[in-house]
């Protein structure tokens, strides 16, 4: 079996990892792999949104699978030409994709499905964007409606902010295109759960609920990144919230896509938060969440590519379902001095002799083999994750295989988990 995976990143890498123990005998390809996927993977030097590029080497490269990390490509359609020349991919159309790369869409999609979430109103008048915030008073949050790489939120503490955001996306457009329209919402109070759903079109297959870690610094302070680290499972995701998202949620937003003509086939990641009046959408992504995965695939004991490969293949997921260890996962980001701001690239990494185990996975990101050496190349170099029987041992393997990681610069928060912790009484 030939498989390619698109996209070289954390995310990626923790999919090569999984699907590598899945099939042990397959070919795997990746475009422009990292340092870490390199040695498992031929390299693909394509763009992942150079999608006719793309398409026409793995039609000749006979590819029996294709798997989409990033939501760059499957919102410019690369799914779309897959299908049309027959090769089996795994991800959403680009007409399914807008739940992601359209938040307006997403936010009409479930007003029209009564699928509970802020409430809003968009905009593309910089005027009427304001008076709305004035009335409707701080805290408040403004968010690009287009892919703005996980940047375009913003959540202002005094309208003052939120019109200062105004001026920025809507006057100077520096978000660009994707900034030609915000969605303006109500700010919404509670604890934030991700939560990743295998889609056939109808049936929600849900994999272990998980936290990311969004801001910089320990104890959730500084600046928004792209996730410095998550882990799975959420205590506060019980049975019974489970079932409320799989049928307030899920369901309806899946009927509501198919009913609008965009079947979504892939993987739906809903990002939800468990507010005092219930669980509510903040957003939806059309792949994989980053640094999520790298903290769910490695607790999945049954096949990922069972699945992935019946979903590109047009078959149902009725019937199927997915196995877990026991026990819990924490999955701890090694980031660039600097990071999210300007960082510097270029810097030699070393591992502590015997970091990897069976119980502690290295998964990178921003890292690259240059003259023979692994070097950095993002500001999120790579992720550390820990498993464990329990959440306090799967967190000690976390943050040792994290202090076990050396290069110029590199800092880790070394609380990943900290709500969890507290929930369980600190242990
Ligand atoms: P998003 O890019 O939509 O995931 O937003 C990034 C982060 O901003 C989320 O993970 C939340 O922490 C925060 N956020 C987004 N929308 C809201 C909201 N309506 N109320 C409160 N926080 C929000
Ligand atoms: N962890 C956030 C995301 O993948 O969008």
């Amino acid at each position: 079996m030939r498989i390619l995976i698109v996209g070289n990143g954390g995310r990626e890498h923790a999919l090569l990892w999984k699907l590598r123990r899945d099939a042990p005998g397959a070919l795997f390809f990746a475009t422009r792999p990292n340092g870490g996927m390199a040695p498992h993977c031929g390299s693909v030097p394509i763009e992942p949104t150079d999608i006719e590029a793309l398409s026409g080497w793995a039609a000749s490269q006979r590819i029996d699978l294709t798997v989409v990390g990033p939501e760059a490509p499957l919102a410019a359609g690369i799914v779309d030409r897959f299908q049309a020349k027959g090769l089996p991919v795994f991800g959403p159309t680009r007409q399914a994709a807008r739940i992601e790369a359209s938040k307006a869409y997403a936010k009409d999609l479930m007003r029209g499905a009564g699928v509970p979430t802020a409430e809003y109103r968009t905009f593309r008048d910089r005027d009427a964007a304001r008076s709305w915030v004035r009335e409707r008073g701080a805290p408040i949050v403004i968010k690009a409606s287009g892919l703005a790489a996980g940047k375009g939120a913003m959540v202002c503490p005094t309208v003052e902010e939120a019109e200062a955001a105004l001026d920025s996306m809507l006057g100077d457009l520096t978000f660009g295109e994707a900034g030609r329209e915000v969605v303006v919402e109500e700010f919404m109070q509670g604890e934030e759960l991700s939560l990743f759903a295998l889609t056939d079109g109808a049936r929600a297959l849900l994999l272990l609920p998980s936290q990311d870690h969004k801001r910089v610094g320990e104890g959730d302070t500084g600046p928004n990144t792209g996730g410095m680290g998550a882990y799975a499972p959420v205590g506060i995701a019980t049975s019974a919230v489970l079932e409320e998202a799989r049928t307030r949620i899920f369901a309806p937003t899946l009927k509501a896509l198919s009913d609008d003509g965009a079947p979504f086939r892939g993987l739906l990641y809903a990002g939800l938060m468990l507010t005092s009046g219930g669980l509510r959408v903040v957003e939806f992504n059309c792949r994989f969440g980053d640094p999520e995965t790298q903290a769910v695939l490695p607790l999945m004991e049954s096949s990922l590519l069972e699945l992935l490969g019946a979903v590109a293949e047009g078959g149902s997921l009725a019937g199927r379902s997915a196995r877990w260890k026991q026990g819990a996962a924490v999955s701890t980001v090694v980031a660039s001095a600097g990071y999210p701001g300007s960082y510097e690239k270029g810097k030699e990494i070393r591992f502590e002799p015997g970091l990897e185990s069976a119980d502690v996975t290295v998964f990178h990101a921003g890292t690259r083999v240059e003259n023979g050496r692994l070097v950095t190349s993002g500001g999120r170099v790579l992720a550390v994750t820990g498993t464990g029987a329990t959440f306090q041992d799967a967190g000690e393997r976390s943050r040792a295989g994290a202090a076990g990681v050396s290069f110029e610069g590199a800092f880790h928060r070394r609380d990943i988990g900290w709500r969890e912790r507290e929930r369980r009484g600190g242990t």
